[in-house]
């Protein structure tokens, strides 16, 4: 059985204190009796607090990013050893604004995905397409070639060590949230790509979640579709509340 998860990307918007208090919050607040994986990805100064004060509940750390070598001369990366000496649990990749803003290409995605893969370090792997995709009906195309370029090339995967995200460009952050049928008719097409490429037992476990503009009121609507497995939060992952009470919809 695939995994429900819900996850909190906290981008570049909290400093140490913030980080510290919203982690205190969550924990209040947090039944640990839910079947739910939870997981935050803080930023890097501050994720081997954060392991420290996850320690034992239950909630899995996150990186936002890992560097695609393990080691060696590349000022200012941070390799999957360094996070894995401070139990830091998997890591974000492929996120659009990433892809955007720092160039990350497929190819840079399948090396990253690849070292990650291989280090058994579990990784959460963004795709979604942009506006202008999603109008010109181009949407279930590009996600293809999303993967075909990725994770498709990777011959094995495990659906304990790889979690795909979908998450449509144009609802990041925008308030525009995908409507239930448009994450379910998406989610399913991944999930039969899933299915040709590595057989329907793979394609079963592997848990797709939902991230766009998902707020309390709109994520038990989302989450309620048979292969929505969940949520990758931004914004609303800075409120505990609102985390934990989108925690509580699935
Ligand atoms: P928002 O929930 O703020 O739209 O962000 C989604 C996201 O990018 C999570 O990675």
């Amino acid at each position: 059985m695939r995994k429900k998860i819900v996850a909190g990307n906290w981008k570049m918007n909290v400093d140490l204190n913030e980080s510290t208090d919203l982690i205190k919050s969550i924990k209040k607040i947090y039944d640990h009796n839910i079947d739910v994986e939870v997981c935050i990805a803080p930023s890097f100064p501050f994720l081997k607090e954060s392991t420290e004060l996850c320690q034992g509940e239950k909630i899995k750390v996150l990186a936002q990013n890992v560097n695609d070598n393990l080691k060696g001369a590349f000022t200012g990366e941070v390799s999957i050893h360094m996070l894995k000496s401070i139990n830091v649990d998997g890591v974000i990749l492929g996120h659009s604004e990433r892809r955007e803003y720092y160039n990350e290409d497929d190819d840079l995605l399948l090396r990253k995905l690849k070292v990650s893969l291989k280090n058994n370090f579990k990784v959460y792997f963004c795709i979604g397409e942009s506006l202008e995709d999603r109008e010109k009906n181009n949407h279930f195309e590009k996600v293809k070639n999303q993967l075909d370029k990725t994770v498709f090339k990777i011959d094995n995967i495990d659906p304990e060590n790889l979690v795909i995200a979908y998450e449509p460009i144009w609802a990041i952050g925008t308030g525009l949230t995908a409507s239930p049928e448009q994450a379910q008719e998406i989610h399913k097409y991944i999930r039969n790509l899933l299915s040709e490429r590595y057989g329907k037992k793979i394609s079963d476990n592997t848990s797709i979640i939902y991230g766009g503009s998902v707020k309390p009121n709109s994520a038990r609507d989302i989450f309620e579709k048979q292969d929505v497995d969940g949520g990758l939060i931004g914004g609303a992952s800075l409120s505990p509340q609102d985390f934990i009470d989108i925690v509580r919809s699935i």
